[in-house]
């Protein structure tokens, strides 16, 4: 398994130049997709089944900062405490490290990852904590690699993270070559600046499965996964229609089916994936009463219980009131720390 990430990593890295620096420090955004990756075609080189489209949230995300050490093994810090080496977080760091530890010039290091989002709460933290870690280690290597070789960098950490290297809307380029080597993520130019993010925190625990081991079983026991792969890519074609034309409500329709669609595949699996709480279905019924009632809100959903709301930021009101304690993220906001 770390042969062929290996060799990925050398082919990558072929092009790469080299002004090692002491320390280094890089901000990555969260990203939600609209249109969701669910399904894997190469879980060595987390290769997508389908391509996927996602918004960054701008100033939520995690900063990684980055420091050669002196000392036998790597020593990370999540949110300011110490992660024991043995934690499964602190060995898939490493791990990640051990497949750029031969560029970096370096032995041990010391990470310090802080988030301003919960950690595996659904919330994609995964992402932007490995889009921020390849991002801080290109600086500390000085490897000078541009976004489409560093977004491949950060797929091999986690799949999603491949769009955290970017802000505003980014597409997922599944891509079709078994070595991984189209598989990037782009940025789409083009900003809605009324946009708005509305994270629902019903519940911060980690979730029971993660969306790695929760896509492998669908794929593997799910009937109604074979008709993923299409839906997804409608779905996408649909977003990215109404990117291009501000077309509100085909954005929020299209990533509400396109969320619930990817569930139902879940709840088809065996043992059935649920990650909604009863806090989930009622948010739900909210969100549609709301619209019932002619507030344009539509809601995504990923592998937790927190639900996203998509909104526009004059209905920005209507909705805190709604949802005591939202957190509003403004993706095309003040610029994100770099
Ligand atoms: O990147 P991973 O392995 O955590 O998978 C992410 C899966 C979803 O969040 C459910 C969908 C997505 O596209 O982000």
């Amino acid at each position: 398994m770390e042969e062929m990430q290996a060799r990925f990593v050398e082919r990558l890295m072929k092009d790469a130049a080299s002004d090692p620096q002491a320390c280094s420090t890089a901000f990555a955004p969260s990203n939600i997709a609209l249109c969701k990756y669910w399904g894997k075609r190469d879980a060595i080189l987390n290769l997508p089944v389908n391509s996927s489209l996602s918004i960054s949230l701008g100033s939520l995300g995690t900063r990684t900062d980055v420091r050669r050490i002196d000392a036998p093994a790597d020593a990370v810090h999540l949110n300011g405490l110490e992660v024991p080496a043995e934690l499964p977080f602190a060995r898939r760091l490493s791990g990640f490290l051990d497949l750029l530890r031969p560029w970096l010039g370096a032995g041990a290091l010391e990470v310090d990852t802080r988030n301003t989002i919960p950690t595996a709460a659904g919330l994609a933290s995964s992402a932007s904590g490995f889009a921020a870690l390849v991002l801080a280690l290109d600086r500390l290597g000085g490897w000078g690699m541009d976004r489409r070789s560093l977004s491949m960098l950060a797929r091999l950490g986690s799949g999603s993270a491949a769009r955290s290297v970017y802000d505003g809307f980014v597409q997922w380029h599944a891509g079709h070559d078994p070595a991984g080597g189209d598989s990037f993520a782009e940025r789409i130019d083009s900003e809605w600046p009324e946009l708005r993010i509305g994270i629902v925190e019903l519940c911060v625990e980690e979730k029971p499965v993660g969306s790695r081991d929760g896509m492998n079983r669908t794929a593997a026991t799910s009937a109604l996964y074979a008709s993923w792969p299409a839906q997804a890519a409608a779905d996408l074609d649909l977003l990215r229609n109404a990117i291009a034309e501000r077309d509100f409500a085909t954005l929020g329709r299209t990533a509400e089916r396109n969320a619930l669609a990817m569930h139902a595949t879940m709840l088809a699996a065996w043992p059935p994936l649920l990650y909604f709480q009863p806090g989930t279905v009622e948010a739900i019924h909210r969100i549609q009463r709301l619209r019932a009632d002619g507030l344009a809100v539509y809601l995504t959903i990923d592998a937790g219980p927190n639900p996203k709301l998509l909104f526009r930021s004059s209905d920005e009101p209507a909705l805190r009131a709604a949802f005591a304690g939202l957190r509003v993220a403004d993706p095309f906001g003040a610029a994100s720390p770099a």
